[in-house]
């Protein structure tokens, strides 16, 4: 089917209903979908001619078939469940839209930074939107087990905690060099009941695969996905989730931009860039796509853009094409910018944007000319994340230090060029478990 236009969807759909919490604020309750909204159809998923096991039948076999549906959905928005809408508010949404004032006189810029707070969630980033929502999908089709790959970690440890809260067991595949790095946040997920395997490991064919070869001991995102869905097909009451990548997830993730669209139109404000870091693109997605029929309205000028690390540098660098998401080739081939599944990704401690590939939603964004994109080195982005701690006091995660970094680059710019502008950030995620990432770029002793 054919999406919606764009402008059908945007002058009779476009506002959209909000629940008042009992703290201060309202968040929204539907998830806005953005398939039908974006300028062409979703590239479909394909088969490798390899004439192996049909990958699209593995991943039907072991995805929830609530989030394949709204993987396929053109509703342009999707009732939050009431139970998630509940556990949103328990868990501090509407997260704070702050200014971070301290910043601007610094840079003695004429724009104004806004911070989407997605750090100050209990868990430490904003996975839990997605997390909590898959939990409770997996809970309500009575499946009792869950298992999924994590790269730095925040999505690992929002899914054991909402696999706990639904009483569900959660195995988790972590890219073996940033569980490594993480030992604190591997603690806390062990407490939280979560199964943790640092990947490759031998707990899986795909694993034991890549040991064997000997090529990547270090693991990323790719290798743990890989992992993760291996386990899946030879575990068949589990079911596979992940956090980052596929619509449903971006869709979970939309309350980001509502409730900042919320935010900012009760401050009389209208932004001119939005900004956020860009791995498997869920932060990205669900901060900006809720703004994309204002970006595509006739005349706007708003822009959108993704920061990412210079160290995978997909949407700056990569190409737009088919791929498999994980190195072995256990899953689809889907459309996205990708480096090559074979790409050697150096080690970093920015485990979250630290992989080959990424979104097909972001990539067909990019590939419009609607999305710009910066990438980072490792040492710079950690410098403007101490630079943000002695200035507001906060320690963001690596992965968000890259959009923090792009934020000042605006700012500057918008300096040189004299101009008022409204930057909004999305601040994806807490650092006070990244402390080793902090300490090893910039030489401070720990
Ligand atoms: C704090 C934080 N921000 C951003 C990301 C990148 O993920 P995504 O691009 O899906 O938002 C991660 C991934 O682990 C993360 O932990």
């Amino acid at each position: 089917m054919e999406p919606k236009m764009t402008s059908q969807v945007m002058d009779q759909e476009y506002s959209f209903p909000t629940v008042r919490t009992q703290g201060s604020g309202w968040i929204p309750s539907r998830w806005f979908n953005v398939l039908p909204h974006l300028p062409e159809p979703l590239p479909e998923v394909r088969e490798p001619a390899d004439g192996g096991e049909s990958r699209i039948e593995i991943q039907k076999r072991i995805r929830l078939a609530s989030v394949q549906a709204q993987d396929r959905s053109l509703e342009p928005w999707i009732d939050i469940p009431a139970k998630v809408l509940e556990k949103y508010e328990e868990i501090g949404r509407p997260t704070a839209l702050t200014r971070a004032r301290s910043l601007e006189r610094y840079l003695d810029t004429p724009a104004s930074i806004f911070i989407k707070r997605e750090d100050l969630l209990p868990t430490g980033s904003f996975k839990l939107n997605s997390s909590l929502a898959q939990a409770y999908f997996a809970h309500a089709e009575g499946v009792g087990r869950l298992v999924t790959e994590t790269g730095a970690g925040q999505w690992g440890h929002a899914v054991a905690y909402s696999c706990r809260f639904f009483g569900i067991e959660s195995v988790i595949f972590w890219a073996g060099v940033s569980e490594r790095q993480k030992q604190s946040r591997s603690l806390i997920v062990r407490m939280l009941g979560g199964v943790v395997h640092p990947s490759p490991s031998r707990e899986t064919a795909v694993g034991r695969a890549i040991l064997e070869k000997g090529e990547d001991s270090l693991g990323s995102l790719g290798t743990a996905i890989g992992e993760a869905i291996s386990f899946a097909k030879d575990h068949s009451d589990f079911r596979y989730i992940s956090g980052s990548n596929l619509p449903h997830i971006l869709l979970h993730q939309s309350v980001i931009g509502l409730e900042t669209k919320h935010q900012l139109e009760e401050l009389g404000e209208k932004p001119d860039v939005l900004i956020a870091c860009v791995g498997g693109g869920s932060n990205l997605g669900g901060f900006m796509n809720p703004f994309l029929p204002e970006r595509l309205a006739p005349g706007s000028t708003l822009r959108f853009l993704a920061a990412e690390a210079a160290s995978a540098p997909r949407l700056t660098q990569g190409a737009w094409r088919y791929d498999h998401a994980d190195p072995e080739g256990i899953t689809p081939l889907s459309k996205s910018y990708t480096l090559g599944r074979d790409y050697l990704l150096p080690e970093t401690h920015v485990g979250g944007l630290r992989q080959h590939n990424g979104s097909p939603v972001i990539g067909v964004l990019r590939q419009r000319g609607l999305l710009e994109a910066c990438a980072y080195a490792e040492k710079d982005v950690f410098e403007t994340g101490r630079l943000f701690l002695r200035l507001e006091g906060i320690v963001a995660a690596p992965e968000s230090c890259h959009a923090l970094r792009a934020a000042v680059d605006e700012a500057l710019a918008a300096k040189q060029r004299r101009k008022k502008e409204t930057i909004v950030v999305c601040l994806s995620g807490s650092g006070l478990l990244d402390l080793g990432g902090y300490a090893a770029n910039l030489q401070v002793k720990t």
